[in-house]
């Protein structure tokens, strides 16, 4: 279930870009002079599904996850780079919900899964297949399930 979790993270962040850093001072990153007062971004959507870092980025295959997993690895078949993945970001202005998120995930979700029956219904115009997978908030795909409590199901 975390390797679930944590490649929904990957495919659908929830922030899919930080907030804005304004640099106080010349900066260089990676060969490129960044002017003092620039405001830069980090588009932590885009390092989840970079092609030199993810096997096939834009499927959802959670054993990316399990590092017994040929997909655990870079197309290379190098170790991933820990900047590859960040749904929280990182450093000093990393999430400060991210534990509480984390928690409450892992312990509602199973609980969502045993109460509730979760189907894609056959008259869906959208088969899972079709889900644009790279989307953000902006363009999130127009696709519906149909929930249906299992205690009513089982009456
Ligand atoms: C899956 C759930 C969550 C994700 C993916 C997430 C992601 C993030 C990210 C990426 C940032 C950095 C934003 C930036 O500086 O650009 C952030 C900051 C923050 N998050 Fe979350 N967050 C989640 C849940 C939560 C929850 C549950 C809380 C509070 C209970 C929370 C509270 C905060 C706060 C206060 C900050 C600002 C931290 C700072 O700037 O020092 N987040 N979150």
């Amino acid at each position: 279930m975390l390797q679930v979790i944590q490649e929904s993270l990957r495919i659908e962040s929830p922030s899919t870009i930080s907030s804005a850093v304004a640099l106080t001072q010349d900066t260089v990153i990676y060969d490129k002079v960044f002017r003092s007062d620039t405001t830069i971004f980090i588009a932590n959507h885009r390092l989840h599904v970079n092609k030199n870092q993810w096997i096939e980025p834009d499927k959802f295959i959670p054993e990316r996850f399990n590092p017994s997993s040929p997909y655990f690895l870079t197309p290379e078949g190098t170790r991933r780079s820990p900047m590859s993945f960040v749904p929280f970001l990182g450093g000093k202005r990393i999430c400060v919900g991210k534990t509480f998120a984390e928690l409450v995930a892992k312990s509602i979700l199973p609980i969502i899964l045993c109460q509730l029956s979760i189907d894609i219904p056959a008259d869906s115009d959208l088969a899972v297949d079709q889900k644009p997978s790279l989307s953000h908030f902006s363009n999130m795909p127009n696709y519906y399930v149909q929930v249906t409590d299992k205690n009513l199901l089982a009456a």
